[in-house]
Protein backbone atom coordinates (compact mmCIF):
# COMPACT_ATOMS: atom_id res chain seq x y z
CA UNK A 1 0.00 0.00 0.00
CA UNK A 2 0.85 3.55 -0.55
CA UNK A 3 2.72 5.02 2.45
CA UNK A 4 1.15 7.92 2.90
CA UNK A 5 -2.31 5.62 3.09
CA UNK A 6 -0.78 3.17 5.63
CA UNK A 7 0.57 6.05 7.52
CA UNK A 8 -2.84 7.78 7.83
CA UNK A 9 -4.85 4.61 9.08
CA UNK A 10 -2.47 4.48 11.83
CA UNK A 11 -2.28 7.62 12.94
CA UNK A 12 -6.24 8.07 13.12
CA UNK A 13 -5.61 4.70 15.10
CA UNK A 14 -3.45 6.12 16.88
CA UNK A 15 -5.68 9.16 17.94
CA UNK A 16 -8.49 6.82 19.42
CA UNK A 17 -6.67 4.11 20.62
CA UNK A 18 -2.63 4.96 21.37
CA UNK A 19 -0.75 5.22 24.54
CA UNK A 20 -0.60 8.65 25.30
CA UNK A 21 0.05 9.24 29.22
CA UNK A 22 2.99 6.62 29.84
CA UNK A 23 5.35 8.17 32.34
CA UNK A 24 8.07 9.14 29.78
CA UNK A 25 5.65 11.07 27.38
CA UNK A 26 4.95 13.78 29.47
CA UNK A 27 7.64 15.08 29.32
CA UNK A 28 9.49 14.12 26.06
CA UNK A 29 13.30 14.40 26.87
CA UNK A 30 16.10 12.34 24.93
CA UNK A 31 17.23 11.05 28.70
CA UNK A 32 13.71 9.94 29.37
CA UNK A 33 12.88 8.47 26.17
CA UNK A 34 16.16 6.88 26.04
CA UNK A 35 16.11 5.70 29.64
CA UNK A 36 12.43 4.16 28.53
CA UNK A 37 13.07 2.48 25.27
CA UNK A 38 16.73 0.73 27.24
CA UNK A 39 13.94 -0.72 29.91
CA UNK A 40 11.42 -1.65 27.13
CA UNK A 41 13.68 -3.74 25.39
CA UNK A 42 12.98 -6.47 27.22
CA UNK A 43 10.44 -5.37 29.59
CA UNK A 44 6.88 -5.05 29.46
CA UNK A 45 4.92 -1.70 29.90
CA UNK A 46 3.15 -2.45 32.74
CA UNK A 47 6.86 -3.37 34.57
CA UNK A 48 8.57 -0.59 33.41
CA UNK A 49 6.36 2.19 34.43
CA UNK A 50 7.24 2.18 38.42
CA UNK A 51 10.76 1.30 37.30
CA UNK A 52 11.03 4.03 35.02
CA UNK A 53 9.30 6.72 38.03
CA UNK A 54 11.67 5.73 40.57
CA UNK A 55 15.00 6.13 38.35
CA UNK A 56 13.93 9.16 36.97
CA UNK A 57 13.33 10.47 40.56
CA UNK A 58 16.82 9.23 41.83
CA UNK A 59 18.47 10.37 38.11
CA UNK A 60 16.32 13.10 36.91
CA UNK A 61 19.05 14.29 34.11
CA UNK A 62 21.84 12.28 32.81
CA UNK A 63 24.41 14.17 34.95
CA UNK A 64 23.24 12.69 38.04
CA UNK A 65 23.20 9.57 36.17
CA UNK A 66 26.80 10.07 35.40
CA UNK A 67 28.00 11.19 38.78
CA UNK A 68 26.19 8.13 40.58
CA UNK A 69 28.04 5.06 41.47
CA UNK A 70 26.84 2.26 39.26
CA UNK A 71 25.84 0.51 42.38
CA UNK A 72 23.55 2.57 42.70
CA UNK A 73 21.90 2.47 39.13
CA UNK A 74 22.45 -1.51 39.56
CA UNK A 75 20.03 -1.04 42.91
CA UNK A 76 17.19 0.66 40.93
CA UNK A 77 17.44 -2.14 38.41
CA UNK A 78 17.05 -4.76 40.73
CA UNK A 79 14.34 -7.15 39.38
CA UNK A 80 14.78 -5.74 35.67
CA UNK A 81 17.35 -8.02 34.64
CA UNK A 82 19.44 -8.22 31.99
CA UNK A 83 21.50 -5.73 33.66
CA UNK A 84 24.23 -5.32 31.16
CA UNK A 85 21.54 -2.73 30.11
CA UNK A 86 22.11 -0.73 33.48
CA UNK A 87 25.72 -1.09 33.28
CA UNK A 88 25.16 0.40 29.41
CA UNK A 89 23.36 3.19 30.69
CA UNK A 90 25.36 4.22 33.23
CA UNK A 91 28.66 4.62 31.05
CA UNK A 92 26.66 6.42 28.20
CA UNK A 93 25.39 8.81 30.49
CA UNK A 94 29.56 9.50 31.67
CA UNK A 95 30.47 9.23 27.62
CA UNK A 96 27.43 11.98 27.46
CA UNK A 97 28.33 14.32 30.13
CA UNK A 98 32.07 14.14 28.94
CA UNK A 99 30.74 15.25 25.53
CA UNK A 100 28.85 18.11 26.80
CA UNK A 101 25.54 17.19 24.95
CA UNK A 102 23.11 14.63 24.47
CA UNK A 103 23.85 13.41 20.72
CA UNK A 104 21.23 13.66 17.99
CA UNK A 105 22.52 11.68 15.26
CA UNK A 106 21.91 7.93 14.35
CA UNK A 107 25.88 7.78 14.41
CA UNK A 108 26.64 9.13 17.76
CA UNK A 109 23.91 7.46 19.26
CA UNK A 110 24.43 4.34 17.75
CA UNK A 111 28.18 4.51 18.82
CA UNK A 112 27.36 4.82 22.92
CA UNK A 113 27.10 0.75 24.45
CA UNK A 114 23.51 -0.51 24.45
CA UNK A 115 22.08 1.53 21.66
CA UNK A 116 21.60 -0.39 18.83
CA UNK A 117 19.82 0.82 15.21
CA UNK A 118 16.21 0.38 16.45
CA UNK A 119 16.79 1.91 19.97
CA UNK A 120 18.34 5.13 17.86
CA UNK A 121 15.93 5.15 15.86
CA UNK A 122 13.07 5.57 18.56
CA UNK A 123 14.87 8.04 20.50
CA UNK A 124 15.00 10.75 17.42
CA UNK A 125 11.98 10.30 15.96
CA UNK A 126 10.20 10.30 19.42
CA UNK A 127 12.00 12.96 21.31
CA UNK A 128 13.64 14.07 18.12
CA UNK A 129 11.43 14.67 15.45
CA UNK A 130 13.52 13.49 13.48
CA UNK A 131 12.22 10.62 10.50
CA UNK A 132 14.21 7.44 11.45
CA UNK A 133 12.96 4.35 11.44
CA UNK A 134 12.63 1.31 14.14
CA UNK A 135 12.46 -1.84 13.77
CA UNK A 136 12.09 -3.79 17.56
CA UNK A 137 10.51 -6.91 17.69
CA UNK A 138 6.79 -5.68 17.59
CA UNK A 139 7.18 -3.45 14.18
CA UNK A 140 8.94 -6.83 12.83
CA UNK A 141 5.95 -8.59 13.53
CA UNK A 142 3.45 -6.00 12.22
CA UNK A 143 5.34 -5.36 8.74
CA UNK A 144 6.43 -9.34 8.26
CA UNK A 145 2.42 -9.70 8.66
CA UNK A 146 1.36 -6.55 6.82
CA UNK A 147 3.93 -7.69 3.87
CA UNK A 148 3.77 -11.12 3.85
CA UNK A 149 6.88 -11.19 3.96
CA UNK A 150 8.06 -14.86 4.83
CA UNK A 151 11.61 -15.55 6.39
CA UNK A 152 13.32 -15.51 9.63
CA UNK A 153 14.04 -12.08 10.52
CA UNK A 154 17.28 -12.39 11.88
CA UNK A 155 18.41 -13.57 8.33
CA UNK A 156 20.06 -10.28 6.64
CA UNK A 157 17.61 -10.54 3.75
CA UNK A 158 14.47 -10.22 5.55
CA UNK A 159 16.23 -8.06 7.91
CA UNK A 160 16.98 -5.61 5.19
CA UNK A 161 13.37 -6.03 3.66
CA UNK A 162 12.13 -5.03 6.81
CA UNK A 163 14.08 -2.14 7.62
CA UNK A 164 13.23 -1.11 3.86
CA UNK A 165 9.16 -1.41 4.76
CA UNK A 166 10.09 0.52 7.94
CA UNK A 167 12.07 3.19 6.35
CA UNK A 168 9.16 3.45 3.16
CA UNK A 169 6.59 3.80 6.00
CA UNK A 170 8.03 6.13 8.41
CA UNK A 171 6.91 9.91 7.86
CA UNK A 172 8.42 13.32 7.95
CA UNK A 173 5.21 14.68 9.80
CA UNK A 174 3.91 13.65 13.33
CA UNK A 175 6.90 10.68 13.22
CA UNK A 176 6.79 10.68 17.18
CA UNK A 177 3.23 9.50 16.94
CA UNK A 178 4.28 7.29 14.14
CA UNK A 179 6.95 5.17 16.23
CA UNK A 180 4.68 5.04 19.19
CA UNK A 181 1.55 3.92 17.33
CA UNK A 182 3.80 1.11 15.69
CA UNK A 183 4.93 0.00 18.74
CA UNK A 184 1.17 -0.06 20.62
CA UNK A 185 -0.31 -1.57 17.48
CA UNK A 186 2.18 -4.64 17.71
CA UNK A 187 1.87 -5.21 21.44
CA UNK A 188 -1.96 -4.50 21.79
CA UNK A 189 -3.27 -6.05 18.73
CA UNK A 190 -0.63 -7.46 16.57
CA UNK A 191 0.33 -9.81 19.18
CA UNK A 192 2.31 -12.92 18.41
CA UNK A 193 -0.72 -15.40 18.72
CA UNK A 194 -4.20 -14.52 18.09
CA UNK A 195 -3.90 -10.73 16.75
CA UNK A 196 -6.94 -8.81 16.55
CA UNK A 197 -7.26 -8.07 13.23
CA UNK A 198 -10.85 -6.89 13.09
CA UNK A 199 -9.89 -4.58 14.90
CA UNK A 200 -6.68 -3.48 13.18
CA UNK A 201 -6.34 0.05 11.18
CA UNK A 202 -4.22 -1.76 8.64
CA UNK A 203 -6.36 -5.40 8.16
CA UNK A 204 -7.72 -4.18 4.85
CA UNK A 205 -4.24 -4.35 3.39
CA UNK A 206 -2.34 -6.83 5.18
CA UNK A 207 -1.21 -9.75 3.16
CA UNK A 208 -0.93 -11.82 6.52
CA UNK A 209 -4.28 -11.43 6.72
CA UNK A 210 -5.66 -11.76 3.78
CA UNK A 211 -3.96 -15.05 3.14
CA UNK A 212 -4.55 -16.27 6.43
CA UNK A 213 -0.66 -16.68 7.48
CA UNK A 214 -1.05 -14.97 10.73
CA UNK A 215 -0.03 -17.83 12.29
CA UNK A 216 2.95 -18.72 10.03
CA UNK A 217 3.79 -14.82 9.88
CA UNK A 218 6.84 -13.78 11.55
CA UNK A 219 8.91 -16.93 10.41
CA UNK A 220 10.36 -18.33 13.54
CA UNK A 221 13.70 -18.99 13.68
CA UNK A 222 14.97 -22.31 11.94
CA UNK A 223 14.97 -25.28 14.46
CA UNK A 224 18.03 -26.93 13.61
CA UNK A 225 16.19 -29.86 11.38
CA UNK A 226 17.44 -33.10 13.09
CA UNK A 227 18.32 -36.35 11.43
CA UNK A 228 16.69 -39.46 12.97
CA UNK A 229 18.36 -43.10 13.17
CA UNK A 230 16.06 -45.62 14.17
CA UNK A 231 17.52 -49.09 15.49
CA UNK A 232 16.66 -52.04 17.57
CA UNK A 233 18.13 -53.24 20.44
CA UNK A 234 18.47 -56.62 20.94
CA UNK A 235 18.65 -58.02 24.44
CA UNK A 236 19.16 -61.55 24.65
CA UNK A 237 19.63 -63.43 27.15
CA UNK A 238 20.20 -67.11 28.14
CA UNK A 239 18.45 -69.63 30.38
CA UNK A 240 21.27 -68.69 32.74
CA UNK A 241 19.90 -65.14 32.48
CA UNK A 242 23.44 -63.91 31.24
CA UNK A 243 22.80 -61.13 28.52
CA UNK A 244 24.79 -60.55 25.12
CA UNK A 245 26.43 -57.50 24.96
CA UNK A 246 29.15 -55.95 22.64
CA UNK A 247 31.65 -53.35 22.99
CA UNK A 248 31.32 -49.89 21.03
CA UNK A 249 33.94 -48.88 19.06
CA UNK A 250 36.30 -46.53 20.76
CA UNK A 251 35.41 -44.04 18.87
CA UNK A 252 31.80 -42.44 17.97
CA UNK A 253 28.68 -42.31 19.57
CA UNK A 254 28.93 -43.70 23.07
CA UNK A 255 33.01 -45.07 22.34
CA UNK A 256 34.15 -47.72 24.34
CA UNK A 257 31.04 -48.12 26.68
CA UNK A 258 29.22 -51.56 26.39
CA UNK A 259 26.35 -51.81 24.61
CA UNK A 260 23.48 -53.97 23.01
CA UNK A 261 23.95 -55.32 19.11
CA UNK A 262 22.17 -53.35 17.00
CA UNK A 263 19.91 -53.97 13.71
CA UNK A 264 17.66 -52.49 11.30
CA UNK A 265 14.85 -54.87 11.74
CA UNK A 266 12.98 -57.49 13.82
CA UNK A 267 13.47 -59.51 10.67
CA UNK A 268 17.63 -58.80 10.82
CA UNK A 269 17.50 -59.67 14.42
CA UNK A 270 15.54 -63.61 13.69
CA UNK A 271 17.85 -63.77 10.79
CA UNK A 272 20.95 -62.96 13.02
CA UNK A 273 19.41 -65.66 15.51
CA UNK A 274 18.63 -68.11 12.92
CA UNK A 275 21.88 -68.61 11.62
CA UNK A 276 23.65 -68.84 14.63
CA UNK A 277 21.19 -71.78 15.88
CA UNK A 278 19.58 -69.50 18.78
CA UNK A 279 16.17 -70.85 19.76
CA UNK A 280 13.90 -68.02 20.52
CA UNK A 281 12.28 -69.29 23.63
CA UNK A 282 9.93 -66.26 23.87
CA UNK A 283 9.97 -62.38 22.68
CA UNK A 284 8.72 -59.16 23.49
CA UNK A 285 9.03 -55.99 21.95
CA UNK A 286 9.50 -52.92 24.48
CA UNK A 287 8.48 -49.48 23.25
CA UNK A 288 10.45 -47.72 21.61
CA UNK A 289 12.25 -44.52 22.93
CA UNK A 290 14.65 -41.36 21.93
CA UNK A 291 17.61 -40.51 22.78
CA UNK A 292 18.22 -37.32 21.86
CA UNK A 293 22.39 -36.36 20.60
CA UNK A 294 23.82 -32.95 19.80
CA UNK A 295 22.96 -33.54 16.13
CA UNK A 296 20.65 -36.44 16.06
CA UNK A 297 17.82 -38.14 17.55
CA UNK A 298 18.17 -42.05 18.42
CA UNK A 299 14.97 -43.92 18.33
CA UNK A 300 15.29 -47.36 19.17
CA UNK A 301 13.30 -50.30 20.31
CA UNK A 302 13.87 -53.20 22.55
CA UNK A 303 13.61 -56.47 21.20
CA UNK A 304 14.13 -58.72 24.12
CA UNK A 305 14.57 -62.99 23.39
CA UNK A 306 14.76 -65.40 26.02
CA UNK A 307 17.04 -68.49 24.78
CA UNK A 308 17.39 -71.92 26.42
CA UNK A 309 20.37 -72.24 24.21
CA UNK A 310 23.84 -73.67 25.67
CA UNK A 311 26.05 -70.43 25.21
CA UNK A 312 29.28 -71.53 24.69
CA UNK A 313 29.13 -70.66 21.21
CA UNK A 314 31.73 -68.19 20.21
CA UNK A 315 30.31 -64.40 18.81
CA UNK A 316 32.15 -62.57 16.11
CA UNK A 317 34.87 -60.48 16.45
CA UNK A 318 35.13 -60.30 20.23
CA UNK A 319 33.31 -57.57 20.71
CA UNK A 320 30.37 -60.14 21.78
CA UNK A 321 30.49 -61.22 25.64
CA UNK A 322 27.54 -62.86 27.84
CA UNK A 323 27.17 -61.33 31.28
CA UNK A 324 25.57 -62.06 34.27
CA UNK A 325 23.81 -59.98 35.87
CA UNK A 326 25.86 -59.16 38.85
CA UNK A 327 28.60 -58.56 36.18
CA UNK A 328 26.82 -56.10 34.04
CA UNK A 329 26.80 -53.70 37.13
CA UNK A 330 30.31 -53.12 37.43
CA UNK A 331 30.68 -52.40 33.39
CA UNK A 332 31.33 -48.60 31.39
CA UNK A 333 27.54 -48.90 30.04
CA UNK A 334 25.38 -46.00 27.67
CA UNK A 335 23.13 -44.35 30.04
CA UNK A 336 19.92 -45.46 27.95
CA UNK A 337 21.58 -49.18 27.84
CA UNK A 338 21.89 -49.32 31.87
CA UNK A 339 18.63 -47.64 31.93
CA UNK A 340 17.32 -50.64 30.09
CA UNK A 341 18.87 -53.57 31.53
CA UNK A 342 17.69 -52.28 34.24
CA UNK A 343 14.17 -52.36 33.15
CA UNK A 344 14.23 -55.75 31.84
CA UNK A 345 16.06 -57.46 34.81
CA UNK A 346 13.06 -55.95 36.92
N1 LIG B 1 8.49 -0.87 23.51
C1 LIG B 1 9.63 -0.28 23.18
N2 LIG B 1 9.48 1.05 23.18
C2 LIG B 1 8.19 1.31 23.54
C3 LIG B 1 7.45 2.47 23.72
N3 LIG B 1 7.99 3.66 23.55
N4 LIG B 1 6.17 2.33 24.07
C4 LIG B 1 5.63 1.13 24.24
N5 LIG B 1 6.29 -0.01 24.08
C5 LIG B 1 7.56 0.08 23.73
FE1 LIG C 1 -1.37 -7.64 12.37
FE2 LIG C 1 -3.81 -8.54 11.83
FE3 LIG C 1 -3.23 -5.94 11.66
FE4 LIG C 1 -2.26 -7.63 9.88
S1 LIG C 1 -4.39 -7.15 10.19
S2 LIG C 1 -1.16 -6.00 10.90
S3 LIG C 1 -1.89 -9.41 11.16
S4 LIG C 1 -3.25 -7.20 13.50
Amino acid sequence: MEARHFQQQLLAWFDRHGRKDLPWQNPVTPYRVWISEIMLQQTQVTTVIPYFNRFIERFPEVETLAQAPVDSVLQLWAGLGYYARARNLHKSARLIVEQGFFPDSLEALMALPGIGRSTAGAILSIACRQSQPILDGNVKRVLARYKGLSGWPGESRVSKALWAASTDYTPEQRVADYTQAMMDLGATLCTRTQPKCPACPLASDCVARIEKKTTALPTPKPSRKQAVKQLYFLCLTDRERRTLLELRPATGIWGGLWSLPEFDSIEAIHNWCLSRHIDIKSQTCLPSRRHSFSHFHLDYTPLCINTDNPINFVMEGSRAVWYKPEQIETLALAAPIKRLLQLTRG
